[in-house]
């Protein structure tokens, strides 16, 4: 099968599934918590990066279902992030994924908390025996999801973020916040599904590496200039909130249709650092191509 859209229909109902049987049931108590781990978890998102981990053990040779605690640990990690990225004391958005954002269907608190659960059941899908092949790999992928999450990777670019709205950073600084907050979480599905399958090459592991450093910045270049260009229906987030939060974003520091330009740039080092790979790189080539061409 080479159409990228059936293909990510399977993966994102393939991931609903893992997702919907890893989280707790909403009957079982504390149920409101769980409820809300749920609401902000289950029904939506493009589950980009399930994708990412399913394409990179799919180069592999692998079956998919040995990536499926892979994808779902790092999508578990994505909502955490959004559910607190959203709260007042943040970005304060009330919208995400096309419906009111967690801390607004149930209050602050048990948003922060279902972050926190949501870290917490992650950690705990990636340590289950199916999750690797060996000890060893698992250990290593346990370590890099943690790094990824914490304040050298998603934590860390959040509190750039933070720390940066209201003024203009210079390149360096928005490079810097953006590998960080969106790609460190981006780089760490493309290794975790790729390890999934077994320790790796270290060529390969490079190939990935590189690759996965130009998508995860151009995703987050994406996700800046789709803020501004695009209506809220589309995105299923408010529309336009960096430049009334006065948010940091590349768009501070170019046009539009620099940060295209920039991201198809991005987007031929990626495709080009996944070459050797040749026709096993075809679903991350494909998913790098939806990222920087993507409406929503
Ligand atoms: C939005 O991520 C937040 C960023 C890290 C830019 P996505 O655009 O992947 O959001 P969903 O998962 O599809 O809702
Ligand atoms: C979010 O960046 C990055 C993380 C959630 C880690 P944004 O704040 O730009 O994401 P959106 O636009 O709210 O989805
Ligand atoms: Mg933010
Ligand atoms: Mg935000
Ligand atoms: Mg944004």
């Amino acid at each position: 099968m080479t159409d990228f859209a059936a293909w990510s229909r399977l993966i994102q109902a393939r991931t609903e599934t893992v997702l919907a049987a890893l989280l707790p049931g909403g009957a079982i108590a504390p149920e409101q918590l769980h409820d809300a781990m749920r609401y902000a978890t289950l029904g939506g998102g493009k589950r980009v990066r399930p994708m990412l981990a399913h394409a990179a053990g799919e180069a592999m040779g692998a079956d998919p279902a040995r990536v499926d605690r892979a994808a779902a640990a790092v999508e578990l990690i994505h909502v955490y992030s959004l559910t607190h990225d959203d709260l007042p004391c943040m970005d304060d958005d009330d919208l995400r994924r096309g419906k009111p954002t967690c801390h607004v269907a149930y209050d602050e608190a048990t948003a922060l908390l279902v972050g926190d659960a949501l870290q917490s059941l992650a950690f705990e899908a990636l340590a289950h025996p199916d999750a690797a092949t060996d000890a060893a790999t698992q250990v290593e992928m346990l370590c890099l999801l943690a790094r990824a999450a914490g304040s050298r990777g998603m934590a860390g670019g959040q509190a750039v973020d933070l720390a940066a709205t209201g003024r203009t950073p210079d390149l360096a600084e928005l490079e810097f916040m953006h590998i960080h907050k969106t790609g460190a979480l981006i780089q760490a599905a493309v290794l975790l599904g790729a390890l999934a399958t077994g320790a790796l090459e270290a060529a390969t592991r490079e190939r990935l590496e590189r690759y996965a450093r130009c998508i995860g910045l151009a995703f987050q270049v994406m996700d800046d200039v789709l803020d501004a260009e695009f209506d809220t229906a589309t995105l299923g987030k408010t529309a336009g909130k960096d430049a009334a939060q006065g948010k940091a974003t590349y768009l501070s520091l170019m046009t539009v249709k620099e940060a295209r330009t920039y991201s198809h740039e991005l987007l031929n080092d990626a495709i080009e650092a996944i070459g050797p790979l040749g026709e096993r790189g075809l679903r991350l080539a494909q998913i790098a191509r939806f990222i920087v061409e993507r409406s929503y």
